[in-house]
């Protein structure tokens, strides 16, 4: 049997999401839960609630992507599900659930790794040539890829600390924005001075692909402590030197591993490539240079199940089949 319309699921951290997508491009629906207000009281994701939360959920939200679709389960080919990195019991949730309709339904499925996903998500719009540099920025994740094919990419430097999105989500806590805090600081970014508050660059003088954010967050941390009570005007403006140093700092790799490639082609993907700054600065180098800069839209950047439903088309027409006993993994690249 042939592959076209796969039913994805997306479980590895706080969003609970399904999507049905028809040939790995068109999105027939893809709806994702957020789990923003259940963790926002405690400032960050318990992993605990995360995982109570997908099972509460997971049901309902598949129901409610196929009824979008318009498509009965018998109208499936096959089943993807996002098997690590992520939270354990928070994937063991969409894996289970996933493993379960494919026996029921004799289907095929397979497993995939949520930030090769990530950077499949760009395919859902705009079909692009391999090679090219991959850059994933997420809340768990900062990594440069070099990408040759589906299923044929290797690792160039990853954080050796925070992820930048971690970064985004402390200093507006700091900040007292509460959480999640990167689209905040986005927001208000516009409002302040990226040149007010000069803060560190880390490795930039240093020749390789890593990153680290840790440095940075203490130095607005230290920051804000010495000056105590911020004014609005003093916290737009942290929020845009901060925004500012990390922009600066994914830029700045990710040309160099441009040039070291010699690719004219990068993917930026993950929840920070929804950063308008990011993207701002780097379709303007970009254009100088003549490479070309592929980010996915909004909806696509943060965790979803389309990109999982995208990736998990490709690995099933190439026939790979996963068996029933298939593992999650919290950790890996
Ligand atoms: O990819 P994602 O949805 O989940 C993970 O796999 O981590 O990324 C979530 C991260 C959070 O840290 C969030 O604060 C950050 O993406 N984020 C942003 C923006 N929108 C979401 N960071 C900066 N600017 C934004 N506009
Ligand atoms: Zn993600």
């Amino acid at each position: 049997m042939s592959i076209h319309v796969v039913l994805g699921i997306e479980t590895s951290c706080d969003e609970t999401s399904c999507a049905l997508v028809l040939n790995g491009r068109e999105v027939l629906s893809n709806i994702v839960a957020s789990q923003d207000a259940v963790h926002a009281p405690y400032g960050g994701i318990v992993p605990e609630l995360a995982s109570r939360c997908h099972v509460e959920r997971i049901h309902s939200i598949v129901e409610e992507a196929l009824k979008k679709a318009n498509l009965s389960l018998r109208e499936i080919d096959g089943i993807a599900v996002t098997s690590g990195p992520g939270l354990m019991g928070s994937l063991i949730v969409g894996l289970s659930y996933a493993k379960a309709l494919a026996y029921a339904l004799k289907l095929p499925f397979c497993g995939v790794n949520h930030l090769e996903a990530h950077l499949q998500a760009i395919f859902l719009e705009k079909p692009l040539p391999y090679p090219f540099i991959g850059l994933l920025v997420s809340g768990g994740h900062t990594s440069l890829y070099d990408v040759r094919g589906v299923g044929d990419f290797t690792i160039l430097g990853t954080t050796r600390d925070d992820a930048a999105g971690e970064a985004f989500d402390k200093v507006a806590k700091i900040l007292g924005l509460g959480y999640p805090g990167g689209r905040k600081i986005d927001e208000l970014s516009k409002l302040g001075n990226p040149s007010a508050i000069s803060f560190p660059r880390p490795f930039l003088e240093e020749e390789n692909f890593d990153f680290s954010f840790s440095g940075l967050k203490t130095a607005v941390l230290n920051q804000v402590n010495r000056l105590g009570r911020l004014t609005d005007q003093e916290i737009y403006d942290f929020c845009a030197s901060f925004q500012e140093a990390v922009v600066e700092t994914l830029l700045y790799r990710a040309f160099k591993a441009l040039e070291k490639k010699q690719y004219q082609r990068i993917v930026v993907a993950g929840g920070v490539a929804a950063n308008s700054r990011l993207r701002n600065a780097f379709e303007t180098k970009g254009n100088a240079r003549g490479i070309e800069i592929f980010f996915p839209s909004l909806s696509l950047c943060t965790d979803n199940a389309a990109m999982v439903a995208a990736l998990g088309y490709q690995y099933l027409s190439l026939g790979r089949r996963d068996a029933w006993d298939l593992g999650a993994f919290a950790s890996g690249r």
